[in-house]
C-alpha cells in the first residue's frame, strides 16, 4: 500500500481551512443580490426611475436581512467574528510585510474594515435615495409625475408662505440629497475597486481560496 509523504504544518493548515472554508447561503445569496443589485441601478435602470427606486428598496432590503444575519447567524458571519479594528488591521498590514500567514475564521482584519466600509456607503445611498424618493406612496411613481408633484407641492407651499424661501428650500433639500447620492455612489465605486482587488491579493498570498468559498457552487 503506497504511503502518501507526510505534509508540513502549512500544507495541513491549508487543507484543514480547504476543507471547511465555505459562507454560508445567506451570507452568499446576499453577497451576490448586493452585488446584481448595484450592477443593475449603476448600468440598467434610468436614475430615479420607478425601476431604479424598486431595485433599491430591494437592496435595503437584502442588506437588512445581512445585517440581522451579523446578529443571529453561524459564528463567522456574526458581527463579532469580524470587529471593526483599525488596530488589528495595522497588525494585519505587519504580518503581510512579514510574510506571516495567520488563519481567520471569519473576514481578515483589513477585509473586516472594507465590509463595514461598503455597508456604510451603501446606508447613505439608501437614506438619500429615500429622502429624494419619498415616502412609499410616492416613491414609485415614475420622474415626471414626482416632479410635477414636487412642483405642485411648492406651489401651495408658496400661497402659504413667503414665495421666494418656500421656492428655495423645496429645490435646495432636493439637491442636496442628489448630490450626497451621487458622491457616495462615487465613493462606492472606489470602495468595490479596493474590494476586488483585496480579494485577488489575498487570495494569491493566502492561497485559502476566498474565492471559492464566496461561490454558490461550493456547500
Ligand atoms: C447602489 C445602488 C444605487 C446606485 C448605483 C444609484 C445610482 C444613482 C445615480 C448615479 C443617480 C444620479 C445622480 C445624479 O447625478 O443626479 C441616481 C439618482 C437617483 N437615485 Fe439612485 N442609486 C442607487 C440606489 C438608490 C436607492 C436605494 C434609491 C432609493 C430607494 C435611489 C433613488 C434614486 C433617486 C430617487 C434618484 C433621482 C434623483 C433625481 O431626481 O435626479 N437610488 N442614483
Ligand atoms: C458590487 C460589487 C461588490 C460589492 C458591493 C461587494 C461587497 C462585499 C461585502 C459587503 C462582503 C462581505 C460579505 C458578508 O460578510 O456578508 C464581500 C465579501 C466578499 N466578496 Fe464581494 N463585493 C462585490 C463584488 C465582488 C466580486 C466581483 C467578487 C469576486 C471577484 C467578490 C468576492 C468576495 C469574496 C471572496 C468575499 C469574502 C471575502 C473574505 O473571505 O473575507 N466580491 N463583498
Amino acid at each position: 500500500m503506497p504511503i502518501s509523504p507526510p505534509l508540513n504544518s502549512d500544507e495541513v493548515a491549508r487543507k484543514a481551512v480547504r476543507a471547511r472554508r465555505s459562507w454560508d447561503p445567506v451570507v452568499k445569496i446576499t453577497h451576490w443580490s448586493i452585488v446584481i443589485a448595484i450592477l443593475a441601478n449603476a448600468l440598467v435602470t434610468e436614475e430615479g426611475s420607478g425601476a431604479h427606486i424598486w431595485v433599491g428598496y430591494a437592496l435595503a432590503a437584502i442588506l437588512a436581512l445581512r445585517l440581522l444575519w451579523g446578529l443571529i447567524g453561524p459564528a463567522e458571519a456574526r458581527f463579532s467574528a469580524f470587529p471593526p479594528s483599525p488596530r488589528r488591521a495595522l497588525d494585519h498590514l505587519r504580518d503581510i510585510r512579514a510574510g506571516k500567514k495567520q488563519i481567520h475564521r471569519s473576514h481578515n482584519p483589513l477585509g473586516a474594515l472594507m465590509v463595514y466600509a461598503i455597508w456604510s456607503m451603501l446606508g447613505v445611498i439608501i437614506a438619500s435615495g429615500i429622502a429624494m424618493a419619498g415616502p412609499p406612496s410616492t416613491a414609485f411613481l415614475d420622474q415626471a409625475k414626482r416632479s410635477s408633484e414636487i412642483s405642485q407641492k411648492a406651489v401651495v407651499e408658496r400661497r402659504d408662505h413667503d414665495a421666494d424661501e418656500a421656492a428655495e428650500g423645496a429645490g435646495g433639500e432636493e439637491d442636496v440629497w442628489e448630490e450626497v447620492h451621487e458622491t457616495a455612489v462615487n465613493l462606492l465605486y472606489v470602495l468595490i475597486a479596493l474590494h476586488i482587488a483585496g480579494v485577488i491579493f489575498e487570495t494569491r498570498r493566502s492561497g485559502r481560496e476566498i474565492l471559492l468559498a464566496m461561490l454558490p457552487a461550493r456547500a
